[in-house]
């Protein structure tokens, strides 16, 4: 696997021969990679010839500083994973090469971005988008994976790459749970041991066939901080702090 951390360097390579008439495919992620973002690689393993990822802690995506200075980071283990996963190029930029306008220019989408985490967390989807279209710009692959854990932010990269013809293919992957149903999260790493045994019971809850009030009153007794639980688009989706960590997961309404 090659790793690339200058963006000069990456186009150069990029605009060279070597990807010429072989498909890529490409999983963005922001790094402390666990099973779920493994299986986006395996995924798109399977149906490219070439596999890129990107590990990148996106600046413009945290509406809260503290947030974004907690957020692990383990560059050297995920490379160590990502290579051992098959991927044949690990892009690792840094904020300034990506954000050479300072953040001047941005993607907005004024509906979908408003809702649910968005309610929460203002700001958070304009940071991804805008990530997200460079990134598929700077990589343009054929095919971009993306973890439905995350099924808000999925729908409006997928939702910008139709509204502004991005020539790419958004390809949804199942949540990956551990063995005791927490959906995998490189937040999960921010979890003490107290609050990781109790962090399952957010798909429990969510799963339940209590009213939504219902699971949010069990969610609190737990000693979650419930911010919301909302049907949409054929699914239950809720997010909800544990301690200082903020937990999102979704299952089939
Ligand atoms: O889901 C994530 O890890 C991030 O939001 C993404 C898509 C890599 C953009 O920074």
């Amino acid at each position: 696997m090659i790793t690339v951390k200058s963006l000069k360097r990456w186009r150069t390579l990029r605009a060279g021969g070597r990807f010429g008439g072989r498909s890529l495919g490409f999983v963005p992620t922001m790094g402390a990679l666990h099973d779920g973002h493994l299986s986006l690689i395996a995924r798109a393993r399977r149906e490219n010839d070439i596999v890129a990822a990107s590990v990148f802690v996106n600046p413009a995506q945290f509406n809260d500083k503290k947030d974004l200075a907690r957020y692990p980071r383990t560059l050297a283990a995920d490379t160590k994973m990502l290579a051992a996963a098959g991927a044949d190029f690990l892009l690792a930029p840094n904020a300034g090469d990506m954000y050479p306008d300072g953040y001047r220019y941005r993607v907005d989408e004024k509906e979908e971005s408003r809702l649910l985490c968005g309610a929460y967390r203002p700001g958070h989807f304009e940071g991804v988008l805008t990530v997200v279209l460079k990134l598929l710009n700077l990589v343009k692959p054929d095919r971009a994976y993306f973890g439905e854990k995350d099924y808000q932010q999925y729908r409006l990269i997928k939702g910008m790459a139709e509204a502004l013809f991005l020539d790419v293919e958004i390809v949804p992957c199942p949540i990956v749970r551990e063995p005791d149903g927490l959906a995998m999260s490189s937040r999960n790493l921010l979890l003490n041991e107290e609050e990781r045994a109790i962090a399952p019971a957010l798909n429990m809850v969510l799963g339940s066939k209590a009213s939504i009030p219902n699971m949010k009153k069990a969610l609190a007794k737990l000693g979650f901080g419930p911010e919301y639980i909302e049907e949409r688009w054929g699914r239950r989706l809720a997010a909800a702090k544990l301690g200082k960590v903020r937990l999102i997961d979704n299952v089939e309404a």
